[in-house]
């Protein structure tokens, strides 16, 4: 049965827009864990445009799930991560002008930078994963310096239609495979929704899906808890 993983992001993104308290995010990371999420997804942005590093900490003293920190190769981030010892890091690109993620990591390309980060979250014994395309040359790199999964970037399957998004999906099925059979673990995310969740949940050896953006937009109407059974209904196949 594939996790799913739920980020929370936006709900901090609502509460940065007055720079207050609410919504309170731990209230959330509550309300997700009792609606029966495997585990919970925060991206520590360098820009800090929503979670804040109290959120995090917050999230691992109070929370049984399992925290997934999404975060950059940058010292600062890895120093709270090693603070904080989060269960998974999931090492994402990131520029500061995107409105999100765009695209995977060059784990292949900046290896030695990547790589460092890797060793020093694992001597931490926390486990990494590594958000990328489905390429194999990348599942080779994160095979290579050790990461423990990779997460896959389904943002290109989420974007198209028709032709393209099986194409898509086919490089996805393909990568998945591949990496499956060097010993990775496998993750998917980005841009899954109620309605494109369904296909991706029928690939094979898909481990957990990290999905934001269309869970917290359906809360706005259903509630937070509604909104994350219906989720995981989905991901259950
Ligand atoms: N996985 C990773 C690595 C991400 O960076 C994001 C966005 O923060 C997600 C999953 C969730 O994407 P979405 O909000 O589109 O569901």
């Amino acid at each position: 049965m594939i996790k799913l993983g739920v980020n929370i992001d936006h709900v901090a993104t609502l509460r940065q827009a007055r720079m207050g308290a609410e919504p309170d995010v731990l209230e959330a990371a509550l309300i997700v864990e009792k609606a029966g999420a495997d585990g919970i997804t925060v991206h520590l942005r360098e820009d800090r445009r929503h979670i804040q590093d109290s959120d995090v900490y917050n999230i691992k003293k109070h929370i049984s799930l399992p925290l997934n920190l999404e975060m950059a190769c940058s010292d600062d981030i890895v120093n709270i991560a090693c603070d904080i010892i989060p269960n998974t890091c999931t090492i994402v690109p990131e520029k500061r002008m995107e409105i999100t993620t765009e695209g995977g990591l060059d784990a292949a390309g900046q290896y030695s930078t990547v790589a460092k980060v890797v060793e020093r979250l694992q001597n931490k014994g926390i486990k990494v994963s590594l958000f990328i395309e489905p390429d194999n040359s990348q599942i080779d790199a994160a095979k290579q310096m050790g990461a423990e999964f990779i997460e896959i970037h389904t943002g290109l399957y989420a974007n198209t239609e028709g032709e393209k998004q099986l194409q898509e999906l086919e490089r996805i099925k393909n990568a998945a495979n591949y990496a499956h059979g060097i010993g990775l673990i496998v993750n998917a995310g980005h841009g899954l929704n109620y309605t494109n969740t369904q296909k991706m949940a029928e690939v094979e050896h898909m481990h957990e899906f990290n999905i934001g953006h269309s869970i917290i937009s359906k809360a706005v109407f259903t509630g937070l808890y509604e909104a994350v059974v219906e989720m995981k209904k989905i991901v259950r196949r």
